[in-house]
């Protein structure tokens, strides 16, 4: 897989070609992911939470090298791909108890609602099951879309969490939860 992004003017609904996950170690994917996280973290977020807190998660943990530290701990980032194109990216990182956690699934705007999360989410699913895991959990801010699109993929709202983020930033979310057995 080249670390190249094609043109996303090409209309991502009409492929049929199936989707890719291609794990996340070099430099050109990571710098691949920083870029993604940056165009699709500042057009989604900013409407939800506001720049500034933005501007924090985004230099806090989805720069390049915060990326590549993360990878040093342990989470396992994925280029979502499909007919050549970049249309996202995902990250997990295995847990005691047979726990995945999903610390990060984004979709870049083209390529949403095509069912490219239910793929993802397939990936993952797929993944924790080959590794004997029975629980899959993630947290998502209360007021993100995607905690609708989380239900319908099969999740449930588990308990709601602040979490103190740092730079005096506090987030509003819940813990979302599903079964595997
Ligand atoms: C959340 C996200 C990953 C879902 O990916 P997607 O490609 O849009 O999802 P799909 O097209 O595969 O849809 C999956 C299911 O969720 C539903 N869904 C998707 N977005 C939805 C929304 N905003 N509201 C309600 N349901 C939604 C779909 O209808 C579909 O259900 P169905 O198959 O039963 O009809 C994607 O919207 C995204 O990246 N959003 C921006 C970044 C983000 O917030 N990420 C989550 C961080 S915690």
């Amino acid at each position: 897989m080249r670390a190249s992004l094609k043109d996303n003017s090409t209309d991502v609904h009409n492929s049929s070609a199936p989707t890719e996950f291609v794990p996340v170690s070099s430099p050109a994917h990571i710098a691949v992911v920083a870029r993604l996280a940056r165009d699709i973290w500042y057009e989604h977020y900013v409407p939800l939470i506001g720049r500034p807190r933005v501007d924090y998660m985004v230099s806090r943990f989805q720069t390049a090298p915060a990326i590549e530290a993360q990878i040093g701990d342990g989470y396992e980032y994925f280029l979502v791909a499909r007919d050549g194109r970049h249309l996202g990216y995902l990250a997990v990182q295995e847990q005691h108890a047979e726990r995945m956690f999903i610390s990060k699934l984004y979709v870049t705007k083209e390529a949403r609602g095509t069912g490219t999360g239910r793929a993802c989410m397939e990936f993952i699913e797929q993944t924790a099951r080959s590794r004997g895991l029975s629980r899959l959990w993630l947290t998502v801010s209360k007021r993100n879309p995607a905690v609708q699109a989380y239900e319908r993929l099969g999740f449930r709202i588990a308990e709601p969490i602040v979490m103190d983020i740092g730079g005096g930033f506090v987030m509003d979310d819940f813990r979302m939860e599903r079964d595997l057995n």
